[in-house]
């Protein structure tokens, strides 16, 4: 498929390899084309840590499910507006995002949806405005479920929708976690990456139990892998060892090519196509179509 950089983890050199926990990767097809597209499966990019990968994750493998032909729906749910800008929109400049969705009954998803230069991708986009609705939401009957209302319009047009968190365990990723089927974790691994873990998986049991039934742990990503490191080796390993095969076998590494995508405003499949961050992207995709995690 694509060129591998030297000092690429193994997870991403293909069939027969191990990844850096020592477990040989299986092998994941190209998914088959789709005939018929939806319902949904969402999924939400997890973790109260910042600065983890949950933005660059939430791009990147929309754009790659999107290239392997899924429809794909992109929801900004951090009003940093991470998201919106890296797929290159500019939220600031919308009078209408998910905010409205939120807040405002009368507000139509079509209204919010955007297109964006990656075929197959469409994101709801956001902006500083969804800061308030942490506060307004509180006084709302059901606010938990009115991210779930929002995209119930819009979940049969999609085979994936992936909701980029905030970094933070408040009524908004709350209300992902109850709109969602599937829940992922990017860790960095750096210091402190498990620190904060365990509450997060409490957060994610108690929606489980309280609110979404449904609800699953799809995986933890490695993220901003570095091979030539001991450490990140170290922290890879505790995580298996907590964690056993949650551990995604697809280990993102660290690499300044996706900082200089975001700044470029695209997909590192679309800004870099042949560099091995964006393949480290596809086999996430396809690992997660093998997994049954997406369409
Ligand atoms: N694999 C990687 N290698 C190098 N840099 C990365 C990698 N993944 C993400 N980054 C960079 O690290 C920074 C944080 O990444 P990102 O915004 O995806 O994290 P986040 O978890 O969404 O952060 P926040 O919690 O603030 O929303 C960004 O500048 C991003 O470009
Ligand atoms: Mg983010």
């Amino acid at each position: 498929m694509s060129s591998q950089a030297p000092t690429e983890p193994s997870s991403t050199s293909g069939v027969g390899s191990q990844d850096p926990v020592g477990r040989s990767i299986p092998d994941f097809p190209v998914p088959a084309p789709l005939t018929s597209h939806g319902p949904g499966r969402i999924i939400a990019m997890c973790n109260q840590k910042g600065g983890v990968g949950k933005t660059t994750t939430t791009i990147n493998l929309g754009a790659a499910l999107a290239e392997y032909g899924r429809k794909v729906l992109v929801v900004d749910f951090d009003p940093q507006g991470a998201a919106s800008v890296g797929l290159g929109v500019s939220p600031h400049e919308l009078d209408v995002t998910v905010y409205n969705l939120l807040m405002e009954r009368s507000a139509s998803v079509t209204d919010v949806l955007c297109k964006t230069r990656v075929e197959n991708l469409d994101l709801l986009p956001a902006n500083i405005d969804l800061s308030a609705a942490e506060v307004q939401l509180v006084g709302e009957v059901a606010r938990e479920s009115v991210l779930s209302r929002v995209l119930r319009p819009v979940v049969d047009d999609y085979d994936v929708i992936l909701v980029d968190c905030q970094p933070s365990l408040g009524l908004l990723t709350v209300n992902a976690l109850t709109a969602a089927h599937g829940v992922m974790i990017p860790l960095a691994c750096e210091f402190f990456a498990l620190r904060g873990v365990a509450l997060l998986v409490e957060t994610i049991e108690k929606v489980r139990d309280r609110l979404n039934p449904r609800l699953e742990v799809d995986g933890i990503l490695a993220t901003m892998y570095d091979p030539r490191t001991l450490h990140s080796r170290e922290v890879i390993t505790r995580v298996h060892e907590a964690f056993g095969d949650t551990l995604l076998h697809t280990v993102i590494g660290r690499t300044v090519k996706f900082p200089d995508s975001s700044i470029a405003a695209e997909p590192i499949t679309t800004y870099a196509p042949t560099h091995s961050g964006a393949a480290a992207y596809r086999q996430l995709a396809r690992e997660l179509v093998a997994r049954g995690d997406a369409a």
